[in-house]
């Protein structure tokens, strides 16, 4: 029954290459005739692991396959359909997900018609779509990061012809602007600004799973968060994995400050964006953001190492110094700014003294939040060929020492709100108690307050009267 032959299987030779070709821009989606309806009384469920790229993915993904008429339900024992939409960025993240799929495998026997289908960053790596080959034969279907346009297509082969589906280009991307999106947010929204990553740090897979840097046109961008404007959401977080390069490869010199202005200047109460590098963040920029009260005092600023010589091995293109710099600049400019960071500990070779930089930058900084990793390999990076002298163990212990560092400084940095008036945008109510609503601060503190009369997607003033390491408690006023 299956044709191996038609199969198109990643490759990662071919997606770490870079042209100078012209990005293709495609607006043509349509979902052919006859495959309008083939989810007609069919069930989907999705699940998405990873970062928000990959939710906001989901929301397109979903937005197909409600074209095409399935419906979402909300756990695997309820579909027809069950799809994993995965991260690469990280082995454990990775072996859940492998887990998880096994497990879940048991529901053909209730379901014979039920189909598995796995797409996202894993998908465009060739050991994990090997494995899933030779091992995982439950996988009806498999699909990358790069032709989630090709969906109707792919599941009406896999469906109609039963036959096992596998179609990932590793090329370095176009950009396709009209795909369907179903919104999973009520008053906050993913809007991309740009696709891929050409930075190639030396530990990270997303180069590869992403392609090459591409940006939007202003104008798509801006007609997508006029849309969003007029359907009432309240908040919009520019999306991309180094917003700061937005439009280089436009060849615009100050693309992504320019751009900040021009949503700023739409009657939107917030705007965010992630994820900033350090290395492109330019003055400017800064400016902009502080310059505008609807654009968020908060940064999320991946600083990965303390150390110099490591951050060069790990091809960041900035010094610590450049980093401070840059952090204090934000923070002379903008007012109650925080800032939240990424550190990968236990990178090869990393000296305790390396590791004791960290330490340091940490309390420089002081960050209000910090997502720590141990360092894992990927295959086909530099850094997954580089030898390692230090022991698992090490660098179990080291990440330990820095949880303990930054969760001292995120408590203390919390503690300074106990007594203020903040902003919440409203998210949502506690399923416990009706009184309890939750939601985020400008600075993007997770506040949970009494209130009476208020309703999601609102903005209203809280006063904080208790901090807790990772949240803020308080009550309306
Ligand atoms: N584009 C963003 C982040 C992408 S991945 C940036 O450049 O900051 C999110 C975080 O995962 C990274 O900031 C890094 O800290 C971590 N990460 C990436 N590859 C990793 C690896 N191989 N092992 C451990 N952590 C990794
Ligand atoms: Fe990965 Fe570096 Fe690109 Fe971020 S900037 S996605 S860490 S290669
Ligand atoms: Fe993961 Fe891919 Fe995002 S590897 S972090 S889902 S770009």
């Amino acid at each position: 029954m299956k044709k191996e032959n038609n199969w198109n299987l990643p490759n990662l030779k071919l997606a770490q290459m870079r042209t100078k070709d012209k990005v293709k821009v495609e607006k043509t989606f349509a979902i052919p005739e006859n495959m309008m309806n083939i989810g007609a009384g069919r069930k989907f469920y999705l699940r998405t692991y990873g970062c928000q790229a990959n939710e906001r993915d989901g929301e397109s993904i979903a937005g197909i396959l409600e074209q095409l008429e399935f419906t979402q339900v909300q756990t695997p024992q309820e579909a027809d359909l069950i799809i994993f939409n995965t991260c690469a960025v990280r082995k454990n993240a990775e072996d859940k997900v492998i887990g998880e799929l096994g497990h879940l495998k048991k529901l053909k026997l209730i379901n014979p018609d039920l189909m598995f289908a796995l797409c996202g960053c894993m998908a465009q790596e060739e050991d994990v779509v090997d494995l899933i080959i030779k091992k995982h034969r439950h996988i009806d279907l498999i699909f990358g990061t790069h032709n989630i346009h090709r969906l109707p297509e792919l599941l009406y082969n896999a469906m109609m012809n039963k036959e096992r589906t596998i179609e990932v280009f590793s090329k370095e991307g176009d950009v396709i602007e009209n795909l369907p999106v179903k919104r999973f947010g009520t008053h906050k929204a993913w809007v991309n600004i740009m696709y891929g990553c050409d930075k190639f740090c030396t530990y990270c897979i997303v180069p590869y799973t992403r392609g090459k840097e591409r940006s939007r046109e202003l104008e798509d961008i801006m007609q997508e968060i006029h849309v969003l404007i007029a359907e009432g959401f309240k908040e919009i977080t520019l999306l991309g994995q180094n917003v700061n390069a937005y439009g280089k490869d436009l060849g615009l010199e100050n693309g992504f400050a320019d751009l900040m202005e021009s949503v700023a200047k739409c009657d939107i109460p917030r705007i965010r964006f992630t994820t900033s590098h350090p290395y492109d963040f330019t003055k400017e920029m800064v400016d902009v953001i502080a310059k505008y009260d609807n654009i968020m005092p908060f940064m999320h600023l991946p600083v990965q190492s303390g150390d110099s010589d490591m951050l060069k091995i790990m091809g960041r293109r900035y010094s610590v110094e450049q980093y401070k710099e840059l952090f204090d600049y934000i923070n002379e400019k903008i007012k109650n700014c925080s800032f939240s960071t990424d550190i990968i500990v236990g990178f090869p070779n990393e000296s305790k003294e390396q590791f004791q930089r960290t330490l340091d930058l940490v309390d420089y900084c002081k960050f209000d939040n910090a997502f720590t990793f141990i360092y894992s390999p990927r295959e086909g990076t530099p850094a997954a060929k580089m030898e390692d002298n230090v022991p698992f163990e090490e660098k179990q212990e080291r990440l330990q020492r820095l949880m303990a560092k930054t969760n001292v400084h995120a408590s203390a940095k919390n503690l300074a709100w106990q007594g203020k008036v903040v902003k919440v945008l409203v998210d949502g109510m506690s399923k416990k108690n009706k009184e309890i609503y939750s939601g985020y601060t400008e600075q993007n503190k997770l506040v949970n307050f009494t209130a009476t009369d208020v309703k999601v997607g609102d903005i209203v003033e809280v006063k904080i009267n208790e901090a807790k390491t990772w949240t803020l408690d308080g009550e309306k006023i």
